[in-house]
C-alpha cells in the first residue's frame, strides 16, 4: 500500500498551538502512528492523546495501522514527508523500526514512544518512552494468583500480540515470578493478538483439549478484553469463571471491573492507558529544547473483585 493511502485522519484544532520560538502564528504538527483498535485499552489511550491534542491547540495526523507492522512503518514514512513537528509512535511489535527511526532521525524529527517499547541497537533514535512496566504487571498477576490459590494451580496462559512489548515482558514477568511456586504450573499457552475474539477461541480450543482428570484451575490473560472472551468461553463449555477457574489480566478497563462485579473476574492489574498529558508534555518539552527523562513508568494496581463495586464509579476508561 502506498503512504498516501493509509488511513490517515488529520485533526484540526480550534486554537493554535504554542511553537518552541513563542509564536502562536502556526500550530504544532504531530504524527500519531497507533498500533491499532485491538482493546478497550487501546481505543482509550488513542482518545486520551487525540483529546488531549486538541485541548493543546495541536494538529495531530492520525494513522491507524491497524496491527500491520508493515503499515506503521509506511505511516512514520509519510509523516516524513508531511514535515510533522514531532511524532507518537505506539509500536506494534518491538523490532523493524531501526531503519525508519534512522531516516526519521535524519529528518531531525523527535520521536516519542508511547505503551510499547521498541529494539533497537541505538537508543537514541528516540527521545523518550512513556509506558508501564510490563514485567512488573506479569510479576504482580502472578504473586497474586499464587497467593489466591495458595500455591497450587494448572494455569492457561492467554498471551498478546507475538513480538510486541507488552506479551513478551508479561509472559517473562509472569513466568519468573511463578518460579518461586513449585506448585504453579502454566500448562498451555498461546497468543489471542490482545482481542475478546481470539481470547474467546483460543480458550475454547484450550478447554476442548484438555484431561477431564487434570483440568486447568486458573487464566492468565495478558490483558483485560482476552479475559472477557476468555470467560464467554469457560461458561459456554460449562464451567464457571471465578470458581472453577480463577481469572486474572491487565490493564483495568471499566469491562473488567464490571465481569469483577458480576464474580466472573477474579482480578486485574491497572496499566493506566490515559498517556496524553504525558505524552504531549514530553514533546512539548522536546520541540522547546528542554531535556525529558529517556523512560517514563506508569505505576500499577491491583485491583481484586472484593473492591470492585467501590472502584467502578472512578474508572476513567
Ligand atoms: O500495549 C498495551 C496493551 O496493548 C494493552 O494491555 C492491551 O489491551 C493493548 O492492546
Amino acid at each position: 500500500m502506498r503512504a498516501s493511502a493509509l488511513p490517515v485522519l488529520l485533526l484540526l484544532a480550534t486554537a493554535c498551538g504554542e511553537r518552541p520560538d513563542g509564536a502562536t502564528s502556526k500550530p504544532v504538527t504531530i504524527g500519531f502512528s497507533q498500533a491499532g483498535a485491538e482493546s478497550a485499552w487501546r481505543t482509550a489511550e488513542t482518545r486520551s492523546i487525540l483529546d488531549e491534542a486538541k485541548a493543546r491547540g495541536m494538529v495531530v495526523k492520525f494513522a491507524d495501522a491497524q496491527g500491520d507492522p508493515e503499515k506503521q512503518q509506511q505511516a512514520l514514512r509519510s509523516f516524513l514527508l508531511q514535515r510533522v513537528d514531532a511524532i507518537l509512535l505506539a509500536p506494534i511489535v518491538e523490532t523493524g523500526f531501526e531503519p525508519v527511526l534512522r531516516e526519521v532521525r535524519a529528518a531531525k524529527i523527535p520521536v516519542v514512544l508511547v505503551d510499547r517499547g521498541v529494539r533497537v541497537a541505538d537508543e537514541g533514535l528516540y527521545a523518550t518512552l512513556i509506558a508501564a512496566d510490563f514485567v512488573a504487571e506479569g510479576r504482580a498477576a502472578a504473586a497474586w494468583l499464587a497467593q489466591r490459590l495458595g500455591g497450587n494451580a494448572r494455569i492457561a496462559e492467554l498471551q498478546g500480540t507475538t513480538g510486541s512489548s507488552p506479551a513478551l515482558d508479561r509472559a517473562r514477568g509472569f513466568a519468573e515470578e511463578l518460579a518461586k511456586y513449585p506448585g504453579m504450573k502454566v500448562v498451555k499457552s498461546q497468543s489471542g493478538d490482545f482481542t475478546r475474539a481470539r481470547g474467546k477461541e483460543v480458550m475454547e480450543a484450550f478447554l476442548k483439549a484438555e484431561d477431564p482428570a487434570q483440568p486447568c484451575t486458573a487464566v492468565y490473560a495478558h490483558n483485560d478484553d482476552m479475559a472477557l472472551g476468555a470467560i464467554q468461553a469457560i461458561e459456554a463449555a460449562g464451567r464457571k469463571p471465578g470458581q472453577d477457574l480463577v481469572v486474572v489480566s491487565i490493564d483495568g478497563v471499566r469491562g473488567a471491573f464490571e465481569a469483577m462485579v458480576r464474580g466472573q473476574l477474579d482480578a486485574t492489574v491497572e496499566c493506566s492507558p490515559l498517556l496524553g498529558p504525558l505524552a504531549l508534555d514530553a514533546v512539548q518539552q522536546i520541540l522547546a529544547g528542554r531535556p525529558v527523562a529517556r523512560r517514563h513508568v506508569v505505576p500499577l494496581r491491583v485491583f481484586a473483585k472484593e473492591q470492585a463495586a467501590a472502584e467502578l464509579p472512578n474508572r476513567r476508561y
